[in-house]
């Protein structure tokens, strides 16, 4: 048997990981002629419409409204939505912070969910356990890529009439029977930060189907003005909105940059279904899971190790694979959202424990360890890989090759060949 890496033996990974520029002479055209129009406000300018008319025909949506990042995005769809103080809203606890963010500057309530083993996404069972007679949201989070089981969940939140938005921070492009995410619920919820599919640098889209929402999304990201064409917004404020509007200099990148989208996405679907079919039949490992009629955008690839079957813990089984060259990393996020030190400490708003002492909020909820038992071994057994539109063939091929290298020597020690 071939030697680990580990061990001193040759690496399974030769060749460095694909890489190239994401930003290059078509950003700088749309740049230059933002300028050009002497003016770097969204709603005098073109650059900004211009976006979010693209977008929103590439997956086929009705309104599209730009933010200055996902975390607005998802805070101008609840604040729509009509979230009010102490309104729970069920969401993922694998997720970034920006999931939870805007729930809680709505004074509303996150409340946290299980997530299916493999597809690491919410299901409709693990969403219907955490329903009170608060609860007036979900808040679907499509991780890595990878689209929710939607059907059953679409079908749970019409019977319980509750709002449902998804957070395509980590999706775009990704599909469930034939519909792009963030086109199924009420709003969906994009990111343009600089470690997502495409970048402006930061910024945000909403996009919704629902004509009632489209002006409500557009007055909550900009102070709750209503636009007119050409005068001056109506200032007849009713209720708080941020000003999360985004400029014209990141409506240029972002339009720049969905010209490249649909090669990215096609690019990194082939890269994780590159390792899904490298990794499928290694006993002890399970690979990133779609669900049926699911089609994932892999913004990251995540596999789960049983360390019991391969006879070695994970952290031990990633230090082989990373000595094999291999971009290997252990877990995600360290904990789930909810043990992260703000919830376990209440400390949202410090000096206080608004929201959760406030008279509209249901009292004894709790973000003890345990809340979300398959979550939390997620994160203690998952092996993450990167996913890069600019890997190669080879990059997959080795990248194979190593786990399997790594399986191999640890199986055959338990008497399991590969
Ligand atoms: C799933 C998810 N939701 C929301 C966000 C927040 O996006 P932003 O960083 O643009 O505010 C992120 C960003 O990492 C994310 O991954």
């Amino acid at each position: 048997m071939v030697k680990l890496a580990l061990e001193g033996g040759p690496k399974a990974k030769k060749h460095a990981y694909g890489w190239g520029r994401r930003f290059g002479r078509e950003e700088l055209k749309q740049l230059s002629e933002a300028l050009e129009q002497n003016t770097l406000f969204y709603h005098r300018g073109t650059k900004v419409r211009e976006m979010c008319e693209t977008f929103r025909k590439m997956i086929r949506t009705k309104h599209c409204v730009a933010t200055s990042s996902g975390t607005a995005s998802i805070h101008v769809a609840l604040g729509a939505v009509g979230l009010r103080p102490g309104d729970e809203v069920i969401t993922s606890p694998i997720s970034d912070f920006g999931s939870v963010i805007g729930i809680l500057y709505q004074n509303a309530i996150p409340i946290f969910c299980d997530l299916d083993p493999h597809t690491y996404n919410m299901t409709a069972e693990t969403i219907e356990a955490r329903i009170t007679r608060k609860t007036r949201a979900i808040l679907v989070v499509h991780l890595a890529g990878n689209p929710a089981d939607m059907n059953p969940i679409t079908k749970l939140a019409r019977d319980r009439k509750l709002a449902l938005i998804e957070d395509c921070a980590q999706s775009y492009l990704a599909s469930y029977r034939g519909r792009f995410v963030g086109t199924i619920g009420d709003v969906g919820c994009f990111s343009l930060n600089d470690f997502k599919h495409i970048s402006a640098g930061d910024g945000g889209m909403v996009v919704t189907n629902r004509d009632d929402l489209a002006s409500k999304l557009a007055m909550f990201a900009d102070k709750n003005y209503r636009r007119t064409p050409g005068g001056s917004p109506l200032r007849e404020i009713a209720s708080l909105a941020p000003n999360y509007r985004m400029t014209e200099l990141q409506g240029a990148v972002g339009l720049a940059q969905l010209g490249k989208l649909k090669r990215i996405c096609k690019k990194r679907h082939e890269i994780g279904e590159g390792y899904t079919r490298g990794l499928k039949d290694i006993p002890g490992i399970f690979p990133h899971k779609v669900p049926a009629g699911g089609r994932s955008t892999y913004w990251f690839y995540m596999f789960r190790v049983d360390s019991k079957v391969l006879g070695a813990s994970r952290e031990k089984f990633v230090e082989a694979v990373q000595a094999e060259g291999v971009a290997a990393s252990a877990g995600y996020i360290p904990a789930p959202i909810y043990r992260w030190e703000v919830f376990r400490r209440r400390t949202i708003y410090p000096g206080s424990k608004c929201p959760y002492d406030c008279k509209h909020t249901r009292k004894g909820i709790r973000y003890n360890k345990g809340l979300c038992p398959e979550a939390e071994r997620i994160l203690e057994t998952a092996v993450r890989l990167p996913v890069n539109e600019f890997f190669t063939k080879t990059d997959v091929r080795e990248t194979v090759a190593g786990i399997r290298k790594v399986a191999k020597h640890f199986l055959a020690r338990k008497g399991i060949e590969l």
